[in-house]
C-alpha cells in the first residue's frame, strides 16, 4: 500500500481473551491516511471487539495499537478521542433529548479553546467560539442533509437520519480516524446506498481515514479500497474487494450464513 502516505492506524499482534474465548488474535492491520477500509466478517467474528480495543473500551491482553506512530495502549478512551480516534456504535447512541444541532455541538466542544472561567463568565471569547462551533456544526449537518432538522429533538428523527446524525457527531471532534460500526444496520436498501455514498463524500470533504465494519460483504465492496476479513477473531484475508471476494477462505467463512 502507498508507501509515501502516512500510516494512521497500525495494530501489531493485537489480542484479547474473555476467559477461555480468544475473541481477537494476532491482529495486524495498517490503515493509511484518507483510506476507506472495510472490516468484514460473519456475526460474532470479533469486529466490534476490534473497535473496542482500538478505542480503549477493552484493554488488550496482548499486542499494540498505534495512531500516527504514537502508542494508544495505555491511553484511556477520552484521551484517544483527544488524539483523533472517534467511533459510532452498532446500536445508536445519541443524546435523545437534545436537538440534532446540540448533539453535534456537544462533540465540537471537545476541541473548544476557551478556558472554563471564560465559559462560566460568558466572556466575549466564549460567544465567539460558540458561534464558530454552531457554524461548524451546521456545516457538518448540511453534508448529511440534516441541517433542516437542526431544531428537531434527536429522538424524533426517523431511524435512518439518526444513524446519519451519529456519523455527523463523530465528525465534529475533528477526528483523524473514524470507526463506523455497521452504520447501515436496520436501514432499507435505498437509505443504505445513500449512506454509503455519503461516507465516500465525507472521507474526501473532511480528510479523514475511515474503518468501516459491515457484515454484509456486498455493501462495502462498492466503496472500500481495501478490505480486511475477520473470522473467529483472526484475519483470514485482506486485499481489494475483488481479491477478497474470490478468496476461498472468505467464501467458506460466509458459506451457509447467507450473508455474502
Ligand atoms: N465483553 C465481552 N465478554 C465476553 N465475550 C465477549 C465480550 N465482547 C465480545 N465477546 C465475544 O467476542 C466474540 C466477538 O464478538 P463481536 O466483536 O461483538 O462480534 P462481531 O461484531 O463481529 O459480530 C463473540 O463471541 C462475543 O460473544
Ligand atoms: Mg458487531
Amino acid at each position: 500500500m502507498s508507501k509515501n502516505k502516512e500510516l494512521v492506524l497500525e495494530t501489531k499482534d493485537l489480542e484479547i481473551s474473555f476467559g477461555g474465548l480468544q475473541a481477537v488474535k494476532d491482529l495486524n492491520i495498517k490503515i493509511y491516511e484518507k483510506e476507506l477500509v472495510g472490516l468484514i466478517g460473519p456475526n460474532g467474528a470479533g469486529k466490534t471487539t476490534v473497535f473496542n480495543l482500538i478505542t480503549g473500551v477493552y484493554k488488550a491482553t496482548g499486542g499494540s495499537i498505534y495512531l500516527c506512530g504514537e502508542s494508544m495502549l495505555n491511553k484511556l478512551t477520552h484521551e484517544r478521542v483527544g488524539k483523533g480516534i472517534t467511533r459510532t456504535f452498532q446500536n445508536i447512541r445519541l443524546f435523545k433529548n437534545l436537538t440534532v444541532l446540540e448533539n453535534v455541538k456537544v462533540a465540537c466542544n471537545i476541541n473548544m479553546k476557551y478556558s472554563m472561567l471564560t465559559g462560566i463568565l460568558r466572556l466575549p471569547k466564549y460567544w465567539k467560539e460558540e458561534k464558530e462551533i454552531e457554524i461548524k456544526a451546521l456545516e457538518i449537518l448540511k453534508v448529511f442533509g440534516l441541517d433542516t432538522y437542526a431544531e428537531y429533538q434527536a429522538c424524533n428523527l426517523p431511524y435512518g437520519k439518526q444513524r446519519k446524525l451519529e456519523i455527523a457527531r463523530a465528525l465534529a471532534s475533528n477526528p483523524k480516524l473514524i470507526l463506523l460500526d455497521e452504520p447501515a444496520a436496520g436501514m432499507n436498501p435505498t437509505e443504505t446506498q445513500e449512506l454509503m455514498d455519503t461516507i465516500s463524500i465525507i472521507r474526501d470533504k473532511f480528510n479523514v481515514t475511515i474503518l468501516l465494519i459491515e457484515h454484509d460483504m456486498k455493501l462495502v465492496m462498492g466503496i472500500c479500497e481495501r478490505i480486511y476479513v475477520l473470522n473467529y477473531g483472526q484475519l483470514i484475508a485482506s486485499g481489494t474487494p475483488k481479491e477478497v471476494a474470490h478468496n476461498e477462505k472468505v467464501v467458506t467463512a460466509y458459506l451457509g450464513t447467507g450473508e455474502i
